[in-house]
């Protein structure tokens, strides 16, 4: 029994693991029916989610596991219950594992010390998103046949992103060529940057990549502020038919149509994974209970 909490916890071993079962489960050859029978998992998002959450909750019950999904409006948390009771309380029914989102940085994490219960980070504030880079590996995997020496960059609000910090690690785990671009003020302090270069112009950040990964602006986050405007920043950082490059197209949603890419891009390049990512999450988070629970 294993908690996920970040992609720096995994070896490449078990990173491997992970991402072929998952395109093992997607292409048939392990059934996944019944591996959770009598398994009954709670699923508690602090923020909210549609992708992760669906997906984690489809995966569960596709493997024939019970799943809870505990409603904030519907819980004493309601009633001012605080986040570290309501999980100790319902530890103390003893589910098989928690799938967590939480709003603040290192609070899966936290929650680690007192419960042996697996929990599943579905994403903590600006920190991490394990299930989010194991889903992006698995259908690189899937495009390119490998893992290794890939060359990758990340365009966006980088210093919000907790998807950019997970594959910061995935990174380290496959010999990737990692790097980042965006406005300076969406960039991270060096100090935090682990081998990972920071691109000079969009045209460079563009050129010789196997992957461009957009990122959202997350304005939940305040980070409309740290530019001129949402146009201003489709004029220089977004992705447009007239500037496409030869690489294929990722983002981990939900995007904010003609700010990181034109609606055209998102809706007709045919090097454009979006959907495909979204259709693997369910086969990668399928491939993540395994690892955790059995
Ligand atoms: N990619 C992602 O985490 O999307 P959701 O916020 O919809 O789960």
């Amino acid at each position: 029994m294993k908690h996920l909490i970040s992609i720096r916890d995994l070896t490449k071993e078990d990173a491997t693991r992970i991402i072929q079962s998952a395109l093992d489960f997607k292409n048939g050859k392990r059934s996944f029916e019944g591996i959770l029978k009598n398994k009954t998992i709670i699923s508690i998002f602090f923020e909210n989610s549609t992708r992760t959450r669906t997906s984690f909750e489809m995966a569960a019950k596709r493997m024939g596991a019970e799943v809870i999904n505990i409603d904030y409006n519907q819980s004493s948390l309601k009633k001012g219950e605080t986040d570290y009771d309501t999980i100790i309380n319902l530890s103390a029914m003893h589910p098989d594992a928690f799938v967590i989102r939480h709003y603040e940085s290192g609070y899966p994490k936290f929650l680690t010390e007192f419960t042996s219960i697996p929990i599943i980070n579905a994403g903590d504030g600006t920190n991490e998103h394990p299930s989010q880079a194991l889903l992006d590996a698995a259908t690189m995997y899937e495009t390119k046949g490998t893992l290794e020496n890939l060359k990758i960059c990340i365009i966006g609000d980088i210093v919000n992103s907790r998807v950019a910090k997970s594959h910061m690690w995935m990174a380290k785990l496959f010999n990737w060529e990692l790097s980042f671009y965006g406005p300076k003020t969406m960039l991270p302090k060096s100090d935090w940057l682990e081998g990972v270069k920071i691109e000079k112009n969009l045209t460079k950040a563009m050129e010789d990549k196997d992957f461009i990964m957009l990122l959202r602006i997350q304005l939940e986050r305040k980070s409309g502020q740290n530019i001129p405007s949402l146009k201003e920043y489709n004029r220089f950082f977004g992705l447009k038919k007239s500037n496409l490059p030869d690489a294929y197209i990722m983002h981990p949603g939900p995007v904010n149509r003609n700010v990181e890419l034109d609606s055209w891009v998102m809706d007709n390049y045919t090097k454009s994974l979006i959907t495909k990512q979204v259709e693997n999450g369910v086969f990668a988070r399928m491939a993540i209970f395994e690892f955790c629970l059995l």
